[in-house]
């Protein structure tokens, strides 16, 4: 089995990491993956760019491509590769609409019956105060605007504020602007493997979005994650699954575009029952990096069943009991920016205890000892360590995170630190 993983980060690390434990032992390609992946599997493009990766995996004559990262999926990369009778993990460019478009996604929540905030299109400044029915309220921008697309407006005039940026002074550009309800509550992320089909929801994860302690500072990609969360056992996930991921996946099929690799639901857990914030149709970064150290079941296996239509029938997924924790060692001015260059130092003493994985995302050289490992990103590592607590892994991760030096580097000091308290 060959099989060739697209993408660069944390995430493709933790997917490469899970397949290479696979009793198949598949052949791994990466394209273009970081060190960290190079020391698992050997790179074949440099970009991730349709063509390179289709001709790549031509090349090698690949059996199934894992897409990592959202771009490609948008760009059609797996059509593309369906196109050359080349199988594929992730959705088609018209299934990843789910995660591209907000305004096609509560379409899909609306016609599938998911529970979602309640929400109005609005094209005008007054129209939209006009629709706000207390504070705080939500408001969204429906396009590209790195991370700064969602205002909790706490009153009236932080509201109009941000409906002036979208509606008149269009700082993010051309899209629907939506007022939607606040929800409060506490949020999980939920991903599923699907085959078009069929969704196999794996385990719950949170992730920290805020990039200082507290949810204090700016929005990043997500500082730490950590798995299972308290609240959602394993049959409250079922029952999850059931309403936020098995809806979807029947809705697109009767569209005619089958679902087909992960399927993210990021949730609210509201006094009222579960209600989905946004999907995404790739693995979450660092939620990965949390859910699949803790998967026992044959990742390749399920990977290429997920790929065929009705491939995952029958199909049941084993984990470990014990919770994951991952933190984020990111470089001086994340997120704003990111510090290249800085030497990496500890990595090896990090990784060294059976239960903890240093996963690579922004690294660069390490090749050999003339060439030290530096960082090259805004997100640089991810320590992740299992316990036989939540408490006992997040101070296993931190152990592992305070091995590892470089200039700049910082990460949140309470990742897992609440529920910990709260599992005891
Ligand atoms: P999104 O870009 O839709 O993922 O939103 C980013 C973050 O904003 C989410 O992870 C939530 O923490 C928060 N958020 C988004 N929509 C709502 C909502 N309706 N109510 C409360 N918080 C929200
Ligand atoms: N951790 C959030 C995401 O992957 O979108």
């Amino acid at each position: 089995m060959k099989i060739l993983v697209v993408g660069s980060g944390g995430r493709e690390h933790a997917i490469v990491h899970a397949l290479a434990r696979s009793p198949q032992r598949p052949e791994l390609l990466c394209a273009p993956g970081n060190p960290g992946i190079r020391q698992l599997a050997r790179s074949v493009a440099d970009s991730q760019d349709v063509d390179v990766i289709v001709a790549a995996a031509k090349a090698e004559s690949v059996d199934l491509v894992v897409v990592g990262p959202e771009a490609p999926l948008v760009a059609g990369l797996v059509d593309a590769l369906a196109a050359e009778g080349i199988a594929a993990f992730g959705p088609s460019a018209a299934a990843a609409r789910l995660e591209g478009s907000k305004t096609y996604a509560k379409e899909i929540m609306l016609a599938a019956g998911v529970p979602t905030a309640g929400h109005a299109v609005v094209t005008t400044v007054a129209d939209g105060l006009a629709a706000v029915t207390t504070y705080p309220t939500v408001i969204k921008f429906d396009g590209l605007a790195a991370g700064k697309g969602v205002v909790i407006a706490t009153t009236e005039d932080e509201a109009r504020a941000a409906l002036v940026d979208m509606l008149e002074t269009r700082v993010f550009g051309d899209g629907e602007v939506f007022v939607e309800d606040f929800l409060d509550g506490e949020e999980v992320s939920l991903l599923a493997l699907c085959d078009g089909e069929r969704a196999l929801a794996l385990a719950p994860a949170r992730d920290f979005k805020r990039a200082l302690d507290g949810d204090e500072g700016p929005n990043t990609g997500g500082m730490g994650a950590f798995s299972p969360v308290p609240g959602v056992d394993p049959a409250t996930l079922t029952d999850l699954s059931a309403v936020v991921h098995q809806p979807i996946v029947d809705e697109l099929a009767r569209r005619g575009t089958p679902f087909h690799g992960v399927l993210y639901a990021g949730l609210m857990l509201t006094s009222q029952g579960p209600r989905v914030l946004e999907y995404n149709t790739r693995f979450g970064d660092p939620e990965t990096q949390v859910v699949l150290p803790r998967l026992t079941s044959d990742l390749v296996d399920l990977m290429e069943r997920a790929s065929r239509a009705g491939g995952l029938e029958g199909a049941t997924l084993d984990v470990d009991p014990r919770p994951a924790v991952t933190v984020v060692l990111a470089s001086a001015g994340y997120p704003a920016s990111a510090s290249k260059g800085d030497v990496i130092t500890g990595v090896e003493t990090a990784d060294e205890p059976t239960d903890t994985i240093v996963f690579q995302a922004g690294t660069a050289g390490g090749e050999h000892p003339g060439a030290p490992l530096v960082t090259a990103g805004g997100r640089v590592l991810a320590v992740t360590a299992l316990g036989d607590t939540l408490a006992a892994a997040r101070e296993a991760a931190y152990a592992g995170a305070d091995a590892i030096a470089f200039d700049g580097r910082q990460l949140r000091g309470d990742i897992a630190a609440a529920a910990s308290h709260q599992a005891g």
